[in-house]
């Protein structure tokens, strides 16, 4: 079932389901930032929150992963906001570069053949000088993530086909798959598995896909722990994690480095109390700047200035 059901989340705790729709700059809610929607309401104008009420209990099932969406809608989303979804297979591709670059040898966790691959079963070697507590640490970003097909691939965004757990082929995944290799027990699993959610980042215009980003790293946790342990996660672990990705996964508009929205009309500021009052029609109109966190210095920074200082997140 690639569609995650939102309710779903919201049963396992309201808490945990506040957390990922909270956007970390504003201390809000993440906004709709799509038309798509519309037709459901005031509510769910571009520029209103995703309220947990708009897309649970009688309004639960609204969002739908761009595979299961309707043609329709796809076409004016593409049409709106570029939205084009990356095969995985490409995005394995362009992966496997990656760690090639970081290992200094191809092929480290598969070998691509034919629009898809195959998986290298067994364990990962690391470079004499390179340990794998630094591959869980070195820092990842998918720019205009969508779904995020590039970090996790619990299924094919463009086909909707499920990927079993041993197969993936995100940035995520394939930490996950690093610690799952390198640590035996549960309390050094979880550590290096909150480290590896700690190093992945990725933003996103739109509000629905930036939830359902945020939904597939919650459940590729979910399937980890179940996969290397065979229980589910506790409450606690969920929400550790889940302050993560809130934080990790953002809502921004890449070119003005803010949040959507975030300049609209506030309330009118009373400047004069002379004989008759003047009401100003002030509108605080300045955009956001979207503020993420560097876990290992322990500070949130302003995005805009990695990008100005040139330095890598
Ligand atoms: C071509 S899709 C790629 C999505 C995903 N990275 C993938 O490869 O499947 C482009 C994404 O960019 C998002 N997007 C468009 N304009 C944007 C902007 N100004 N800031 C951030 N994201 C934007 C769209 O909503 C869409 O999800």
């Amino acid at each position: 079932m690639i569609d995650i059901i939102e309710q779903k989340i919201l049963n396992l705790s309201e808490e945990l389901f506040d957390t990922l729709l909270k956007d970390r700059t504003t201390q809000k809610n993440i906004c709709w930032a799509t038309e798509c929607y519309i037709s459901h309401g005031k509510s769910y104008y571009p520029q209103e929150p995703i309220l947990k009420d708009l897309i649970t209990g009688f309004n639960t099932n609204i969002i739908h992963p761009r595979a299961a969406k309707i043609s329709e809608d796809k076409a004016r989303r593409t049409k709106d906001k570029a939205e084009v979804f990356t095969p995985s297979w490409i995005c394995n591709e362009q992966n496997n570069l990656v760690d090639e670059a970081w290992f200094g040898r191809k092929d480290v966790f598969n070998i691509s053949i034919n629009n898809t691959w195959i998986t290298n079963k067994s364990l990962i070697k690391f470079p004499d000088n390179k340990t794998w507590k630094n591959y869980i640490d070195s820092k990842r970003l998918e720019i205009s993530c969508g779904e995020a097909p590039y970090l996790v691939s619990r299924y094919d965004t463009v086909t909707g086909k499920e990927i079993p757990l041993e197969e993936r082929i995100g940035l995520l995944d394939r930490k996950l798959r690093i610690v799952n290799e390198n640590t035996h027990n549960e309390e050094d699993w979880f550590f290096w598995t909150k480290r590896a959610y700690e190093s992945i980042y990725g933003y996103e215009y739109q509000g629905d896909s930036l939830l359902l980003a945020r939904e597939n790293l919650f459940y590729t946790f979910i399937e980890n722990m179940e996969y290397k342990f065979s229980h589910k996660p506790n409450e606690k672990q969920l929400k550790i994690i889940a302050k993560i990705i809130s934080w990790n996964i953002w809502q921004m508009d890449g070119i003005t480095m803010t949040v959507p929205f975030s300049e609209r009309s506030r309330e009118k500021k009373q400047l004069s109390i002379f004989e008759n009052i003047i009401e100003n029609d002030y509108l605080d109109k300045e955009p956001i700047p979207c503020k993420i966190y560097d876990w290992r210095a322990n500070k949130s920074i302003e995005f805009r200035n990695i990008i100005k200082g040139g330095k890598d997140i």
